[in-house]
């Protein structure tokens, strides 16, 4: 995917609340108008590239915009709440594979990104992580009920996942169409799976998604330590690691299977000093045979109230 010799790098989250400059336009604009807008979500997304050297920008977006089209009712303050959760096989059914809107405002805010930066990254949710907010009452805290719908209504829930495939092939097809170098999946919710349920409930759908896409493709699994052998087992060209994955085992499997990685620095680290900064990103690369394609990033979004100096210190690293 990259040619270059230098190890690229960019930051899950690099736009958000962490800038004072997002935080301001905050105050005139609510985060779905921010989504909506292709000039709003542009300017977001490349805030962080006027600041810091990363390689690469990753449209402003988020994993729930094409839930909308589907017929899903959401909001965010700041987190995302749904208003008509499906708690039955008729709620299934009264959904479209349609993902609306944001396959017009997405590839927009795409092309005028690429005005300015021509190497920007695509994304979307994976179907199970989707069908985690699309199912949760908000009952159990980690997504519980939609393991027990995938276990109880086994036929609403495939076809919940074959409409998520079909919404979601479309929608990442529309970013490369638009230009991006490549698509990551976001498994963020896959980590509360067994491995032998990631094997049943995400991992096909994933497959299923992964054939239709025309481009490259990195997988992300949230928590997903202990479904390494799983992720590395799918056809996405990169896996990006959470913090918990241990690197050097990720890489022998990287190997094995022809893949690139991605990742893996703890976001808390950032609160560090910039010396430990400094120091754990070295480590981080140390560790990545030289051999594997390799993009440095975190094992999990940027948080809320990081320094920015330590961003800055993560990227300048990097660069050596
Ligand atoms: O990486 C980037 O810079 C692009 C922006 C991006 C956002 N959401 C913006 C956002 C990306 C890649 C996402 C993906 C996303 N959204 C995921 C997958 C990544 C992950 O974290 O595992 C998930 C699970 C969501 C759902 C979601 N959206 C949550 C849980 C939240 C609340 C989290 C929080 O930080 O409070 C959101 C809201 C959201 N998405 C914000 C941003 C900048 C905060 C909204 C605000 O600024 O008010």
């Amino acid at each position: 995917m990259f040619k270059s010799d230098k190890t690229p790098v960019w930051l899950m989250r690099q736009a958000g609340r962490y800038l004072p400059e997002y935080r301001a336009l905050k105050e005139k604009y609510s985060f779905l108008e921010l989504c909506r807008s292709p000039e709003l979500a542009a300017e977001v997304t490349l805030q962080p590239l006027r600041r810091f050297e990363v390689d690469i920008a990753i449209i402003f977006a988020d994993i729930l915009l094409p839930l909308q089209g589907m017929g899903i009712e959401l909001d965010f303050n700041p987190g995302p709440k749904i208003f008509n959760p499906v708690s039955k096989p008729e709620d299934v059914k009264s959904l479209s594979a349609d993902g609306g809107e944001s396959n017009k405002y997405v590839p927009e805010a795409i092309r005028l990104v690429k005005k300015e930066h021509d190497t920007i990254f695509g994304f979307c949710g994976s179907p199970w992580t989707l069908a985690c907010y699309i199912t949760d009452p908000g009952k159990y805290k980690h997504f519980q009920n939609t393991v027990i719908f995938a276990r109880t209504q086994q036929a609403a829930f495939e076809d919940l996942m074959e409409m998520l495939v079909e919404v979601l092939s479309e929608y990442l097809n529309l970013q490369l169409e638009a230009g991006v170098k490549a698509v990551q999946i976001f498994d963020s919710w896959g980590g509360i799976l067994s491995a032998e349920d990631y094997k049943r409930y995400s991992l096909p759908w994933i497959e299923k998604l992964l054939s239709k896409v025309n481009g490259n493709t990195i997988l992300y699994c949230g928590n997903g330590q202990h479904l390494l052998e799983e992720v590395f087992e799918s056809s996405a060209d990169y896996i990006s690691l959470d913090w918990r994955c241990n690197l050097e085992a990720a890489c022998a499997l990287a190997q094995k299977k022809n893949k690139g990685i991605q990742g893996n620095l703890d976001p808390t680290i950032l609160f560090e000093s910039p010396d430990i900064v400094s120091k754990a990103t070295k480590s981080m690369l140390s560790k990545v045979a030289p051999d594997v394609p390799y993009i440095a990033n975190l094992g999990h979004g940027v948080l809320q109230d990081t320094p920015i100096e330590s961003v800055r210190t993560f990227v300048d690293t990097v660069h050596g």
